[in-house]
This record gives C-alpha cells, sequence and structure tokens, in this order.
C-alpha cells in the first residue's frame, strides 16, 4: 500500500471547504479531484484550492483516486456512496452515513464483497476536550458511568439556512442531523446500546422560513421535531437525549456522565475543542486539565473566538489505517450502530414501545497525544 491516498471529494457545498482547508495538515491524504451534480459548484472549489473538478462519472473512473469523500446532502450520501463503492473506491462520508439500516447494510455488503472501507463523520469525538474526556474515563476519574444526561435543543434551522426544508422533512429532524455527534461521542466514552425507548413530538406542523430569500414561506413539517430518547447501554448504563427544534432557550448542559465515584461534565460535541470538567464524590467540580491534546489546539478564528477545528482527522485516520492495516476510528461498524441507534429512537417514538438495536460495535481506540500527531504533517 502506498504511502498516499488519493482523494476525491463529491459535493462541493458549505462543509467542503472545511476539508479542502484542513486536509493537508494530515499525513496519508492527497485531494486530488472533486464533482458536483452542480458542474459550477465543482469548478468553483476546484479553481480555490488547485485541484481538477471532473463529472462524477469521471471522478469515479480515475484510477488516481483511492477515497471518494461523500459531502453531498443526507439524501444523496446512500446512492453517491454505492456508486463509488461499485467504482472500487473507499469510502468516507458526511454524516448521516445513510437514512436507513437497510441502506447500510446494503454499503456494507458491497465494502466486503470489494475488499473496501467505509467511515464516516462525525470525527468531533476525536477532538483534545472529548479525547481528554475519554482519558479521564478510562483512568477511573467517575468510576463505572451509571448513567447520563445529553440536550441538543434550540429553535430551529428556518431562521438561518438558505433552504431549510430538508431539515423538516424524513432523514431530517434534530435527532438525524445533530445526534450523531452526540451518539459517536457516547459510543467513545461508554461503548455500544443495546436498545432504546423514546417519545416524539412536533410543536408545529408548519414552520415560516425568517431567512432570506424565501422570508415568510410556510413549509411543511413531517418528522419529529421534539425527541425525548432514553439509552441503555451494553455497558448497563443508562443515558437520557433530548433532540429538539421547539426550544427557545435553556439551562442544561450538552452532556453529564454519572458515576459510581463521581460525575463528568463533557463540552459540546459537534466541537473539538472546550472545557472538560469533573467532580469526585466531595461534588467539587474542577477544570480537568493537564494534557496538550494537538486537536485541542486553536487554529480558527470563528464568530464566537478562536476555536480548534480539526475536521478530516476521521479521514486521515481512515487513510492511516488503510495504509498501517488498522481498525479506523470512524468505521462503517460503529457509525452504522449509530445510525441504528438513531433510526430506532424514531421508531420506538412512533410505534410506543422500546426498539432492540440489531447492530453493535466496539468502543473505539483512544486517540492519545502520540496517536493524534502520528496523524499530522
Ligand atoms: N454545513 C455544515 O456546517 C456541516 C457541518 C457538518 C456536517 N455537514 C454535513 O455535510 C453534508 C453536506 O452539507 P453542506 O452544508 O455542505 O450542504 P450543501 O447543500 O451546502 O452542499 C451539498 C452539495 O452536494 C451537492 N449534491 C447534492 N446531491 C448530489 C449528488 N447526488 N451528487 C453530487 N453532488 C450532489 C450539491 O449540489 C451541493 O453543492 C451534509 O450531510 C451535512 O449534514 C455539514
Amino acid at each position: 500500500m502506498t504511502k498516499e491516498l488519493g482523494v476525491g471529494i463529491i459535493g462541493c457545498g458549505n462543509i467542503s471547504t472545511t476539508y479542502f482547508s484542513l486536509a493537508p495538515l494530515f499525513k496519508g491524504l492527497k485531494v486530488l479531484a472533486c464533482a458536483d451534480i452542480n458542474a459550477q459548484a465543482a469548478k468553483l472549489r476546484a479553481e480555490e484550492y488547485g485541484v481538477t473538478a471532473q463529472t462524477i462519472e469521471e471522478l469515479l473512473a480515475n484510477d488516481e483516486i483511492d477515497v471518494v469523500v461523500n459531502l453531498t446532502i443526507p439524501d444523496a450520501h446512500y446512492p453517491v456512496s454505492k456508486a463509488a463503492l461499485e467504482a472500487g473506491k473507499h469510502v468516507y462520508s458526511e454524516k448521516p452515513l445513510v437514512l436507513s439500516l437497510e441502506q447500510g447494510e446494503d454499503l456494507r455488503r458491497i465494502a466486503k464483497e470489494k475488499g473496501l472501507a467505509v467511515g464516516c463523520a462525525p470525527d468531533t469525538f476525536l477532538g483534545g476536550a472529548h479525547q481528554l474526556a475519554r482519558k479521564f474515563v478510562d483512568d477511573g476519574g467517575i468510576g463505572r458511568i451509571t448513567s447520563g444526561a445529553c440536550y441538543v435543543m434550540g429553535p430551529g434551522m428556518e431562521m438561518w439556512h438558505p433552504n431549510p426544508d430538508f431539515f423538516f422533512l424524513p432523514g431530517g429532524g434534530p435527532i438525524l442531523d445533530m445526534g450523531p455527534y452526540y451518539i459517536a461521542n457516547l459510543i467513545n466514552l461508554i461503548g455500544p446500546v443495546k436498545r432504546v425507548g423514546a417519545m416524539t413530538s412536533m410543536a408545529s406542523e408548519t414552520r415560516t422560513i425568517t431567512s432570506q430569500p424565501r422570508n415568510g414561506e410556510v413549509i411543511p413539517v413531517k418528522t419529529p421535531t421534539t425527541i425525548q430518547a432514553l439509552l441503555e447501554f451494553v455497558s448497563g448504563a443508562t443515558v437520557t437525549l433530548t433532540a429538539s427544534w421547539d426550544v427557545w432557550s435553556h439551562r442544561h448542559a450538552n452532556m453529564e456522565l454519572y458515576g459510581t465515584d463521581g460525575s463528568l461534565y463533557v463540552p459540546d460535541p459537534n466541537f473539538f475543542g472546550g472545557v472538560v470538567e469533573a467532580s469526585g464524590r466531595n461534588k467539587d467540580i474542577k477544570e480537568v486539565t493537564g494534557w496538550d491534546h494537538p486537536f485541542g489546539k486553536f487554529n480558527q478564528e470563528s464568530p464566537n473566538g478562536p476555536r480548534a477545528n480539526y475536521r478530516t482527522a476521521g479521514l486521515a485516520d481512515m487513510a492511516m489505517s488503510l495504509i498501517e492495516g488498522r481498525d479506523a476510528r470512524c468505521s462503517l461498524d460503529r457509525t452504522l450502530h449509530g445510525v441504528d441507534i438513531m433510526t430506532s429512537i424514531l421508531k420506538s417514538g412512533a410505534e410506543g414501545r422500546f426498539v432492540d438495536l440489531t447492530t453493535t460495535c466496539t468502543q473505539p481506540a483512544a486517540l492519545g497525544i502520540e496517536e493524534a500527531l502520528a496523524l499530522l504533517k
């Protein structure tokens, strides 16, 4: 196996700039080409980042491309990833990998038949803050995790996104859109889930767009916008997860985990950095410090100040796993288990019963300082 994989990006929208600009930080990757159903979008990114714009067919037939990075919209993830696998390329997708377990099992079958790898974002659990939380848990900082509570809530997407329709249709909704970050992090910290239960609802059957250019247009809501879920882990831990776009403000923390010897306060799983806090049995909550993880270092300015952004770390880890012949942290098994958890939550809400999961996975290997440095150029 070569020491660098040729990367072709399909889907040249909003998030593609993050991949184009951050991929050069990492070993094992060389972005060579890009494509989009909108040829103009591909041309624009190609000029911006010095790669070749191709049609989707040309990119899939390009012998220099080893991995296709799928940055299309959620509904297109399955057909685009399937076409890439059938063309003999490894695949790394943005979240959610697919919209149903059946689609994911189909990708698994094709990948296995062809000896190819499939990986998927989110990779934010590889961030300095989340790996610090992982180390603290692994070192026994709060004892055995017995329960927890996660909240990802806000008023919605129609006030900022120019075309928010898809967020409110099947395949959208807060659990499939934001849930992947929380679930990937819970798998990182606690391991696989055994069964789920949920109650789901929607505050309104329509939403009124207040962003431009469609300000005032009324769009239908066809998927739950408030989901109160309960996850039972194989370890025995039980965690509540509330995901909603019907909440104007709240005071809940993103993620709190409770153990036999203390509590852990995990920052927003949508980001690589943040402050990790913990208490012991003395209830004295203090910041967890003491290491300088490379994926926690500020490398970007944002409207909220400097931040750590190492998106593509999961892709780099997958590339190195292929080069080194080891397990990838953002693997198909883990991401498909995440899809199983999210779709089972929605099923539980619709059917009013607990749902046993049919998939499982292992916890990903921790990514300590040395392992993270090994991914960087
Ligand atoms: N924007 C973000 O901040 C963000 C952050 C994290 C993850 N994501 C995820 O990344 C993915 C893309 O999001 P985005 O915000 O970049 O969306 P976007 O709408 O800005 O871009 C998507 C691009 O994919 C193209 N496309 C759609 N269907 C296609 C197909 N069948 N074949 C080829 N190209 C196709 C579109 O023309 C568009 O250029 C989503 O899955 C989203 O959940 C986005």
